[in-house]
């Protein structure tokens, strides 16, 4: 095998964000440019003797190539075996299952999530652990610290595998595995879920569902399981087939994004139960009849009904929400006597969590879901979580949220972005709230007093290890709460994210446009960060 060692310069933009590296595609495709940050994740966690490393994507441009790429990047830098998704395709949530199912040492996934694909559009890698979950902050930095001095690459100067068949190949010394990307994955479905339970509510004439890939990797996924295992009519699911570019489309389940099957669930031929999934199959969005269920509501709803589902029937050890997600799930915590952990946002920041027992479920406000069965948010997970809700407790998606604000109040929630902003004008104006959070408590605010504010910091209570400056929290006595923060994620600008939330414990208001409910600190959150005059915009670019 004939190993060649490239002369590369190190490039000084690859810090990974919230979820990976995430760039355009025209920086991914500079010179040597993903060599260099594949070089530095291999170096980093002491290169691939006698190891195993799961590899896939979610099918986006450039997916093909750069796996390619990496299957001789690892080879050449000593891995024993290389497991990797038929024509290049893992979900995340199956990537972090198989690196868990076979032991490996970690995975890679190509991927940037929701970001639009295509050549104008977004690429990404990210690195997981051999827990299956994403690298840790100490390992992301470590990546990115050797990423700034590499000075060479390695790789076999071999012809491409082919990966579109499943079997075994070999590489020289490197065995290279392609495996069918949702067998493994829907049999770990089957473990927690009733299928033939499912089966019966997915036959049956009184229920329909719309399932939407998005054009993304959830399409074969859904397809096997839903229609192919559990009977769903052919055509339950809708834009199944992956495409490069997503059809055009941001793969980004929400109000906006997902619009056409919101509107769909809206109108007159809505069926009984909706979702969709994102780029790589770890979020989720759901919707009832004339019905938008919150992520923040939809993660609470699962805790408190989690006992319906065989693998949870045994009670949950706790659970956990990222900081901005609505404390909706900390009620029902509290009903059931179990730890509740508020955590930075980043899906990561679960992982000690999950692997010491201490949580079962988890989930963000950014329409993520999960539990202890993977290390990764989990989208098709929780559209069978909540058909088995459906199915067993006989109630439509707007009876079981009714039920649930009657028992532990609502939490109305939105949350507003101000994309593509300036991101000098942004970082003042976090900068500006973090001098004051110190004397705002006590202060009139949206009709209320501030009761505390600050600047979240978190201590991961496994290893000590502590996260600071995670966004700017202003809590009201009247139980409301304004968060402040800039997205990880972006590759355009800064986004600041602002999350309103406001409690309302009285059943006859329950029905109250969320809009308006949150309008008082809607107002008075623009107002206290000086949006306008620093920002330059009126209004948030996008509401969720
Ligand atoms: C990704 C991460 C999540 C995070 C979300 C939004 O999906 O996996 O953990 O909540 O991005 O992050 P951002 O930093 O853009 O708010
Ligand atoms: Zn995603």
């Amino acid at each position: 095998m004939n190993v060649l060692t490239m002369p590369a310069r190190p490039y000084d933009d690859q810090r990974p964000g919230t979820s990976g590296l995430r760039k355009p595609v025209a920086i991914f495709r500079q010179q040597h440019y993903l060599e260099n940050y594949l070089q530095a994740i291999f170096e980093t966690v002491g290169g691939g003797a006698n190891r195993t490393l799961v590899i896939g994507g979610d099918g986006r441009f450039y997916n093909h190539e750069a796996i390619q790429i990496a299957i001789r990047m690892a080879a050449a830098n000593g891995y024993k075996h290389l497991v990797v998704g038929r024509e290049g395709l893992l979900s995340t949530p199956a990537a972090s299952h198989l690196i868990r199912k076979r032991g490996a040492d970690g995975g890679l996934i190509f991927s940037a999530s929701h970001n639009p694909g295509g050549p104008e559009g977004d690429f990404g890698i990210k690195y997981n652990s051999s827990t299956g979950g994403p690298a840790s902050e100490a390992l992301s930095q470590s990546i990115y610290a050797r990423s700034k001095r590499i000075a060479a690459y390695r790789f076999v100067d071999e012809p491409d595998i082919d990966i579109d068949r499943l079997g075994k190949v070999s590489l020289g010394e490197t065995e290279v595995e392609v495996v069918d990307p949702v067998s493994d994955y829907a049999e770990l479905m089957e473990t927690l879920f009733d299928f033939e339970r499912l089966a019966e509510l997915l036959t049956s004439t009184s229920f329909k569902m719309r399932f939407d890939a998005m054009h993304a990797i959830t399409g074969p996924y859904a397809r096997a399981i839903l229609e192919e295992r559990l009977g769903a009519p052919v055509g339950t699911v809708i834009n199944g087939k992956p495409l490069p570019d997503f059809g055009g489309a941001k793969p980004d389940p929400n109000l906006v994004r997902s619009r056409s099957l919101v509107d769909f669930m809206f109108g007159q031929d809505a069926v009984n139960f909706a979702a969709a999934s994102d780029g790589d199959g770890d979020r989720n969005m759901i919707l009832g009849r004339k019905m938008f269920v919150t992520p923040s509501d939809s993660l609470a709803v699962l805790a408190a009904n989690a006992h319906v589902a065989p693998g949870y029937s045994g009670g949950l050890a706790g659970v956990a929400r990222s900081m901005p997600t609505s404390r909706a799930l900390d009620r029902v915590a509290q009903e059931l006597g179990i730890p509740c952990f508020e955590t930075p946002t980043g899906w990561k920041f679960f992982g000690n969590l999950l692997d010491t027992g201490r949580i079962t479920l988890c989930g963000e406000e950014s329409f993520g879901t999960g539990s202890d069965h993977v290390r990764e948010k989990d989208g098709l997970s929780a559209v069978l979580f909540w058909l088995t809700i459906i199915a067993v407790r006989g109630m439509p998606v707007h009876r079981i949220i009714k039920d649930h604000w009657d028992r532990y109040g609502r939490h109305f929630y939105a949350r507003h972005d101000y994309e593509a902003v300036d991101a000098a004008a942004a970082n003042s104006l976090m900068d500006a709230l973090r001098d004051q959070v110190g004397d705002m408590a006590g202060k009139r605010l949206a009709g209320s007093i501030v009761s505390m504010a600050d600047d979240f910091s978190y201590t991961d209570p496994v290893d000590r290890s502590v996260a600071e400056r995670q966004g700017i929290r202003v809590l009201l006595e009247d139980g409301s709460r304004i968060v402040y923060r800039l997205s990880g994620t972006g590759t355009g600008g800064a986004t600041l994210r602002i999350y309103l939330e406001r409690y309302e414990a009285r059943a006859w208001l329950h029905d109250k446009d969320a809009r308006k409910a949150l309008n008082d600190l809607s107002f008075a959150a623009s107002s206290l960060a000086e949006i306008p005059a620093r920002l330059g915009r009126e209004r948030p670019s996008l509401v969720i």
